[in-house]
């Protein structure tokens, strides 16, 4: 007799590639460029990790599956391809020898830091033929929000400004931010897709400390609206309790948690606020979860925005990028910081955050058999493929330019902006 004595525990195969025997779409081919983004998509600027941690000792990481070396110098942050070209050791095991530069732990070999020419080979003198002659890869760093940004190419194009990228009332606008940079396991494009999943959270989160005392409804009817370079799910109805034929009444309302609102809401997912800050207000959200290229979500609550940035490492892990901001200045950024510090980085940016970040390494798909409220799935893939292909045609016609000066990839138009 065969006795199963213990449950299979072993990590799920992220296979692309098998029988067609599950229900439902067996693929991504109907958005190739999402398809083919498993590693991230180029063209892009991405957060890395906070600015203070980039000293002159260099760090490495992996973003869009290209091994970088961060380091500052004199106050201004580089990164170049984490390869030295002689045997191949990672220049962030190196240091700086002078200024304005990096030398490779094994041989010397020196690289300036703003070309990533090689400027001198310490262990072949002065007169060394290589120097000047070859060279790494550096990528374009900005920094914003606290943090340091790269830019990841498709072929040689400059760069888009990175404040075209940003959420548009985080430039300009005076705030305070906590956050969290973690590596998490999954693609990505998981973390993404749950971050803009409409049905999830409702859910999976119910038991989340940071809802303990608001409840969160059993289902919701959503729309998705497009506004500039964003989408956004847009709550029509929302259900506290249900009965199910056959099964029973299924509700997350409890005696210790508050009553829910009576009318519908879109801005916060647990109720309608007295109070909206103004500068939240001022921007006219039509729904409190929006998403844009190349992944940042935007939960808009009453008295603060939080940020989700789902940076690409490679096809099995990404980095999280949660920030939660106030919009205020002087002494109420001291409330914000002990609010932080004292509940949200631990409940909201911790266990609840956490909740996601088991589903993202866990989940596997396609195949995939969607259901109705996964429209927020398929509009963001809708967004990404559309914006992605006139992200490449933008590239594409600056590389074939041979007159005219390379145009930066075409931004997409902004939402309107009420002042
Ligand atoms: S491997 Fe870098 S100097 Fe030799
Ligand atoms: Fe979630």
């Amino acid at each position: 007799m065969t006795v199963e004595d213990s449950p299979d525990t072993a990590t799920p195969v992220r296979s692309r590639r098998r029988k067609p025997a599950e229900p439902g779409r067996q693929d991504w081919s109907s958005w190739p460029h999402y398809d083919g983004a498993a590693a991230g998509f180029r063209g892009y600027w991405y957060p890395v990790t906070w600015s203070s941690q980039i000293t002159g000792k260099p760090l490495p990481f992996t973003i869009c599956g290209e091994r970088i070396a961060l380091i500052r110098d004199n106050g201004t942050a580089y990164a170049l391809h984490n390869r030295c070209p002689h045997r191949g050791v990672p220049l962030s095991e190196g240091n700086q020898q002078f200024p304005g530069t990096v030398s490779c732990p094994y041989h010397g070999w020196t690289f300036d830091l703003p070309t990533g020419r090689l400027a001198a080979v310490i262990t072949d003198g002065p007169g060394c033929r290589l120097t000047g002659k070859l060279g790494v890869r550096t990528y374009p760093v900005e920094e914003r929000l606290g943090m340091v940004w790269v830019y990841i190419p498709i072929a040689d194009e400059e760069p888009h400004p990175i404040d075209s990228q940003l959420p548009e009332e985080l430039v300009g606008n005076a705030f305070v931010m906590g956050g969290r940079i973690e590596p998490r396991g999954g693609n990505w494009r998981f973390a993404c897709e749950n971050g803009f999943d409409e049905g999830h959270a409702k859910y999976l989160h119910r038991t989340a400390l940071w809802r303990l005392f608001k409840p969160m409804p059993t289902w919701n009817i959503t729309r998705i609206v497009p506004r500039g370079r964003w989408i956004f799910r847009v709550q029509d109805e929302v259900h506290w309790d249900a009965e199910f034929p056959g099964v029973g009444r299924w509700t997350n309302k409890r005696w210790w948690k508050m009553q829910p609102p009576k009318e519908t809401f879109n801005i916060g997912n647990t109720g309608k606020a007295d109070q909206i800050d103004p500068t939240i207000e001022a921007q006219e959200f039509p729904g409190f979860a929006s998403l844009s290229m190349p992944g940042v979500l935007r939960i808009a609550y009453p008295k603060f925005i939080h940020y989700e940035f789902y940076v690409p490492v490679d096809e099995g892990n990404h980095r999280y990028v949660g920030v939660m901001v106030n919009f205020t200045e002087g002494w109420d950024t001291v409330r914000f910081y002990a609010k932080y510090l004292g509940a949200i980085r631990w409940l909201f940016h911790g266990q609840f955050s956490g909740q996601d970040a088991w589903m993202v390494d866990v989940t596997d798909a396609p195949p995939e058999k969607l259901y109705r409220p996964d429209i927020s799935l398929t509009a963001w893939r809708n967004l990404s493929e559309e914006e992605y292909g006139k992200k490449l045609a933008a590239v594409d016609g600056a590389s074939t330019s041979t007159s005219a000066p390379a145009p930066a990839p075409a931004p997409a138009p902004a939402p309107e902006k009420k002042a």
